[in-house]
């Protein structure tokens, strides 16, 4: 079943490198968002080629495999009305230099290939991912 009200993000392997996976949480929580599933994981090679198959033809696919399965991340599901743009919006633009002030990117992102965080761009997507990641005692 698809879902209206919940979206999915991961935590980068930076963002969990440089320490931001708490004040990353507590931003996305002040934003009313409710965390309904959380937990740090890693990817395979074959989950993350997977996971972004939509960009397999694009210039920097293997660069971002490699990026996302080379440490630990931390994926979690959000509940809130209208929640997957609301956290797009959130998050900000894909490159950091061109994201808005007070954006999760803005504050927390180095680079377009190093960008923080994901956030589902639709509601299919959004169960999608999330049900890659957890199993349905996981969820709440
Ligand atoms: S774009 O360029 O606006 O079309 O980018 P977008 O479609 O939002 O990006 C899709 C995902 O690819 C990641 N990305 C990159 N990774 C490595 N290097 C470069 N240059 C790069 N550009 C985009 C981007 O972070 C998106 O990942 P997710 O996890 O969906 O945010």
């Amino acid at each position: 079943m698809i879902t209206t009200n919940r979206t999915f993000t991961m935590i980068k392997p930076d963002a969990v490198e440089n320490g931001y996976v708490g004040p990353i949480i507590e931003k996305i929580t002040a934003a009313g968002f409710k965390i309904v599933a959380l937990k740090m994981t890693r990817i395979s090679r074959a989950d993350a080629r997977d996971f972004y198959s939509e960009h397999s033809e694009r210039s920097f696919f293997g660069e971002l495999v490699e990026f996302m399965t080379r440490g630990p991340i931390v994926v979690a599901i959000l509940q809130k009305e209208n929640a997957v743009a609301d956290f797009r919006a959130l998050i900000g633009a894909t490159d950091p230099a061109e994201a808005a002030e007070g954006t999760i990117r803005k504050t927390f992102a180095t680079s377009k290939g190093e960008n923080a965080v994901h956030g589902s761009d639709s509601n299919e997507n959004a169960t999608k991912e999330g049900n890659f990641h957890f199993s349905d005692r996981e969820k709440f």
